[in-house]
């Protein structure tokens, strides 16, 4: 490993990630997926974009003060007002970094910004020097480098390191660029810049051709030494290039790599498991490393060849990213202090004695129903205690009928501002007529537009975990639920969406023109 160069590891789930429609995260949320990159050792977290609402800048702040091991990134707009918010959040950090960024595309520049390139290069400048004094490390990007002009890029570039920035950061925010293309520009901007040796060259690459892990490959090959990811590629619109990909293609492919990671791969798919529970975002069972089937062998032949040698159709282990890590960990007969316990390695700690006990209570109905309680069951049990804590509308009771022949029937009770509702209704199916019967009393006015379960853990007994996503006035939103009854699962992520669309979740967009 001598010989090859550290390839720092960005990842924005918390900010990149949240910015695809439906995937918000509250604050308990945000902070149990930094511990899981922190356990997993990326070297830099981009929590948030602070000034984009008051959560969002509860949340920067209180992953700087609880993540020690990773520096700490919020994102700020080449504004006064959003640096300033932005290192005001980062303020009980280990280790910072503000990550300022302004459009430098003809395109963007001209209809978004409505800004000279002038006073664009004039702009990055000032908010480069206003974001070091504040802090010591200052990332700058320039937004749709994708399809900004090279001799532009490296007017701004050079200046922008001039005035302090240590990150340079080539976005392309479009998902437009082709890797052979977009390798050959990093060459170009490391080769003509003056000062580019002063800074480390980043990529972050977004998904829209599907290109995203690519182009970034293309980008460390030609001298970018940071690379921009999320967990299972989350992100705006087709999403960003994937933590877990191009770590893999680097750990696997090491001969054809100039550089290692830091990252510990038994993590990756803890940590997949984890964001995909929380933002409601199933992974699909053939996407690469975390995908259900991504080492799962169907044909004959391709069994036959690995059981005689494994490498005949296996480059990596399922171990090595961390498959069959869900062992069992607490049972029917654990205790209090276990179930602490094992949630306060997972980074969960409860405020009061009380959501412990009621997170406890939890557990033990589950444990009734389901002999083995796995990482996935607990992190499932308290993204459900913790959304029931501040819902408007509550579920308080269900019972369906399922009879063959029959026109399935629920009959459901609601608390809805802690006062009682009951209503029933037919349905085609129990889950149909589960959400008819929630409609009956809070007539959302909601469209339903995606709907899906998926087995936490494998067997029978598996809890079901189901993602419901619903639009109101052109807001999304997911809401998810899990239970050992697919039924009841469903009714409780229909709520937690209701909830969502009941809550105010408004926010400022980064890559709003409102600077
Ligand atoms: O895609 C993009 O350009 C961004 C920047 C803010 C880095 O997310
Ligand atoms: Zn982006």
């Amino acid at each position: 490993m001598s010989d090859k160069e550290r390839l720092v590891i960005f990842d924005t789930t918390l900010r990149d990630g949240e910015q695809s429609p439906g995937a918000t995260m509250n604050q308990e949320e945000k902070l149990r997926i930094a511990k899981a990159l922190e356990r997993m050792r990326v070297d830099v977290i981009e929590a948030g974009f602070a000034i984009a609402s008051p959560g969002d800048f509860a949340s920067v702040k209180a992953v700087a003060e609880a993540v020690k091991d990773c520096r700490i990134c919020s994102l700020a707009r080449a504004a006064d007002a959003d640096i300033d918010r932005a290192a005001e959040a980062l303020k009980g950090a280990n280790a910072a970094r503000i990550h300022t960024f302004i459009a430098t595309s003809p395109i963007h520049m001209k209809h978004k910004l409505r800004m000279e390139p002038e006073s664009v290069v004039e702009r990055a400048v000032a908010a480069v020097k206003r974001a070091r004094n504040l802090v010591d490390d200052v990332e700058f990007s320039c937004e749709d480098a994708g399809r900004s002009e090279l001799d532009f890029l490296c007017r701004i570039i050079e200046a922008a390191i001039d005035a302090g920035a240590r990150t340079i950061n080539i976005p392309d925010t479009v998902g437009y660029a082709l890797p052979h293309q977009f390798g050959e520009t990093i060459t170009q901007l490391i080769a003509r810049i003056p000062n580019s040796d002063k800074a480390v060259f980043s990529v972050h690459c977004h998904n829209d051709l599907g290109l995203a892990v690519a182009n970034s490959e293309a980008a460390v090959l030609a001298g970018a030494r940071q690379v921009e990811c999320t967990i299972n590629g989350l992100g705006e619109r087709a999403g960003n290039a994937s933590l877990e990909e191009l770590v893999m293609a680097i750990a696997t492919r090491h001969d054809a790599f100039p550089v290692y990671t830091n990252i510990k791969t038994e993590e990756i798919v803890p940590c997949s498991r984890l964001v995909s529970t929380i933002t409601g975002f199933p992974v699909q069972p053939n996407k690469a490393i975390v995908g259900a089937n991504a080492f799962a062998h169907e044909a004959g032949i391709h069994q036959d060849g690995v059981l005689k040698h494994r490498e005949t159709y296996e480059i990596m282990r399922a171990e090595q990213v961390g498959w069959n890590a869900n062992r069992m960990v607490l049972g029917k007969h654990s205790g209090r202090a276990a179930f602490a316990d094992r949630l306060d390695s997972l980074g969960v700690q409860f405020e009061t004695k009380e959501a412990l006990n009621n997170a406890f209570a939890r557990f033990k109905e589950l444990a009734d129903k389901k002999h083995e309680i796995f990482d996935e069951d607990l992190q499932a049990l308290v993204s459900d205690t913790y959304r029931a804590s501040d819902m408007r509308v509550k579920l308080v009771d269900l019972s369906v009928s399922s009879v063959m022949g029959e026109t399935p029937e629920a009959e459901i009770s609601l608390s809805v501002d802690d006062k009682e509702h009951s209503a029933k209704a037919k349905g085609s199916g129990p889950v149909d007529a589960t959400f008819k019967a929630i409609e009956e009393i809070v007539n959302s006015g909601t469209n339903l537009l995606l709907y899906s379960v998926n087995a936490i853990t494998s067997g029978t007994d598996s809890q079901g975990e189901v993602t419901v996503r619903l639009e109101k006035g052109g807001s999304v939103v997911n809401g998810s639920g899990a239970d050992t009854d697919i039924v009841i699962a469903s009714a409780k992520a229909y709520l937690d969406a209701l909830n969502l669309i009941l809550s105010d979740y408004s926010k400022a967009h980064p890559q709003s023109d409102g600077v």
